[in-house]
């Protein structure tokens, strides 16, 4: 199985950025980790501030691919051409959060992503991001 993890904009600052909300523990480390306990899964790690680059990855990756986990920052609530992309690509996607969006600021609670993703999952801290990997394995891959 082929599980693709990609991460937008500042996600590469977690453990540095806002700690109260993201938690101290660094994204790369805590992502490398949980690769570790997957042997089964072929993993790819991507990380991008840049729109365009996320698309391109999500391209790349999203015809061969069983499953893809997006974190997509911010773009999650302003990116039409994110939500086209995921509706084009064949592999199913998970959106995915580090907080609980829904209990944040009102524009966090938009999602332009949701509604082409297979599902939502947010508020478990980093661990939101093995909830995914397991919801793919779990549901094995039909979009
Ligand atoms: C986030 C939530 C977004 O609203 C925010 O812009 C992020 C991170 C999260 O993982 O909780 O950058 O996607």
């Amino acid at each position: 199985m082929k599980i693709a993890i990609i991460n937008g904009p500042n996600l590469n600052l977690v453990g540095i950025r806002e700690p109260g909300i993201y938690g101290s523990r660094s994204l790369d480390e805590y992502l490398r980790e949980l690769v570790d306990k997957y042997p089964q899964v072929q993993f790819t790690l991507f990380q991008s501030n840049h729109e365009g680059a996320i698309i391109d990855e999500l391209q790349r990756v999203g015809f061969d691919h069983d499953g893809i986990v997006l974190n997509a920052g911010a773009y999650t609530h302003y990116s039409i051409a994110i939500a086209d992309c995921i509706r084009a690509i064949t592999a199913p996607v998970v959106e995915t959060h580090i907080s609980d969006v829904q209990t944040r600021e009102a524009f966090r609670h938009v999602s332009m992503i949701k509604d082409a993703c297979a599902t939502v999952i947010a508020g478990f801290g980093l661990d939101s991001y093995r909830r995914a990997v397991d919801w793919l394995i779990n549901n094995n891959a039909t979009k």
